[in-house]
């Protein structure tokens, strides 16, 4: 089976079998989008009104700035692949709960198996708190990171970014996230020469 096939049949399991109470609310699931042969994975918070709406993520004002930054390194949005945190989206836009993250996490862990990634890209504190809970994404934010995660039975290369939506009208978190995003090429280079 392919990487695509593969994430599939992944998606229509756990649309299935989630128990996320987010389900309730949400108008569908938001499946990870883009290039399931990609190098590099980003990984989001939660899809927002558009993207419910869509059923893609990052379609509304957080995603034009992302694939701003991506021509920025010379990539297009289908170069990359892209998925949250949390399938469904949370009401208002409230931050996911815990119990929530619990629930989509085995979605997510198998959907990055099946891509196997030189690189994950967290876009934010939600998506770095699920590999490194005790850190702060203001202190780590554009630093490379190699990891064993054991859920992927190998070393992992890890970028955490402040999140799009949050830089999007702070002018200096904003000109961080530019500038850290312009890292990526060289941490792919970096992580070949590992
Ligand atoms: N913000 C996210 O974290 N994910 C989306 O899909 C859209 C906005």
């Amino acid at each position: 089976m392919t990487k695509r096939e593969q994430l599939d049949e992944l998606n229509n399991y756990w649309r299935e079998n989630c128990v996320c109470e987010l389900k309730k609310t949400a108008t569908q699931a938001v499946f990870g989008n883009g290039n399931a042969e990609s190098e590099i994975v980003f990984i989001g918070e939660a899809p927002g009104k558009n993207e419910d709406l869509k059923g893609v993520p990052f379609v509304g004002a957080a995603g034009k700035f992302l694939e701003e930054m991506l021509t920025g390194i010379g990539k297009k949005r289908e170069d990359i692949y892209i998925t949250n945190i949390v399938k469904y989206r949370p009401p208002n836009n409230r931050d996911p709960e815990p119990q929530e993250k619990e629930d989509c996490n085995l979605w997510l862990i198998n959907e990055l198996k099946i891509i196997s990634p030189k690189l994950i890209v967290f876009l934010g504190r939600h998506a770095m708190t699920r590999f490194f809970p005790k850190e702060k994404i203001s202190k780590i934010h554009g630093k490379l990171l190699i990891k064993d995660i054991p859920e992927f039975g190998k070393k992992q290369a890890l970028l955490p970014l402040y999140h799009p939506a949050a830089a999007l009208y702070n002018g200096g978190m904003r000109e961080t996230l530019i500038k850290d995003f312009k890292k990526i090429p060289k941490a792919l280079e970096k992580i070949k020469s590992i």
